[in-house]
């Protein structure tokens, strides 16, 4: 699988050193909020530039922001490679704004959180490149896992294979080596990893571990 840490909870004080110590997963996460669409507000666009300057990494930008298509434009600008942003801030607007990170040259992702019904995406498979699976409420690192996003994973993987859609799947909260073993199972490609890679001693050997699942 490939694997995505997510450096929330790394030293924001020495960032590129932070950044330097999971330079070994191909991919790395950004958890954008901005205490409306969740109660936290993390960093923004500006996080992006600063972290390019060291780091050739596929950018992988979660938007759990209240307005996605108002901002889509700042992350494309800032280096993103792939910007998700969540159906539930984004009900009305869903083309519109897969449509604007088209026209940006970036990928596009959608994300659900674990209420969402699963079904909401139907009209959007064709278009996109990634969904992301929400196995955590988000707002913060350091959640379990929600046993239930196993049978989200195994529906859009059932999906994908009858209909030959192309998108990613993508799982985020709550992964340990258990849990990795898990989604991989239920035919997860992505996995984000926050608290599980930045708590341990030797992150990139953690991230070559969860690779190999
Ligand atoms: C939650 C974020 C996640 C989270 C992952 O809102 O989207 O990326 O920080 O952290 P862990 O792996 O600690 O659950
Ligand atoms: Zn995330």
């Amino acid at each position: 699988m490939i694997v995505a840490p997510s450096f929330l909870t790394a030293d924001f004080s020495n960032l590129k050193a932070e950044i330097e110590s999971i330079s070994g997963a191909k991919w790395l996460h950004f958890d954008v909020m901005d205490g409306i669409f969740v109660p936290t507000a993390t960093y923004d666009e500006k996080i992006l530039s600063e972290v390019k300057n060291y780091s050739h990494q596929f950018f992988d930008c979660h938007l759990m922001i209240s307005d996605p298509k108002q901002n889509i434009a700042k992350y494309a600008a800032s280096g993103a490679n792939l910007i998700t942003f969540h159906y539930e801030a984004a009900q009305n607007e869903m083309f519109e704004i897969i449509e604007l990170i088209k026209q940006k040259k970036c990928q596009v992702g959608v994300s659900i959180k674990p209420d969402t019904n699963p079904e909401v995406l139907f009209p959007y498979l064709n278009e996109l490149d990634l969904i992301l699976i929400m196995s955590v409420e988000p707002g913060k690192g350091g959640q379990k896992f929600i046993p239930e996003s196993l049978d989200k994973i195994r529906f859009f993987a059932g999906l994908k294979k009858i209909e030959d859609y192309s998108y990613l799947i993508e799982v985020d909260g709550g992964i340990n080596l258990a849990t990795a073993k898990l989604v991989k199972a239920a035919g997860a490609d992505v996995i984000v990893a926050g608290s599980y890679i930045i708590s341990n001693a030797d992150r990139n050997k953690i991230i070559e571990v969860l690779e190999n699942v």
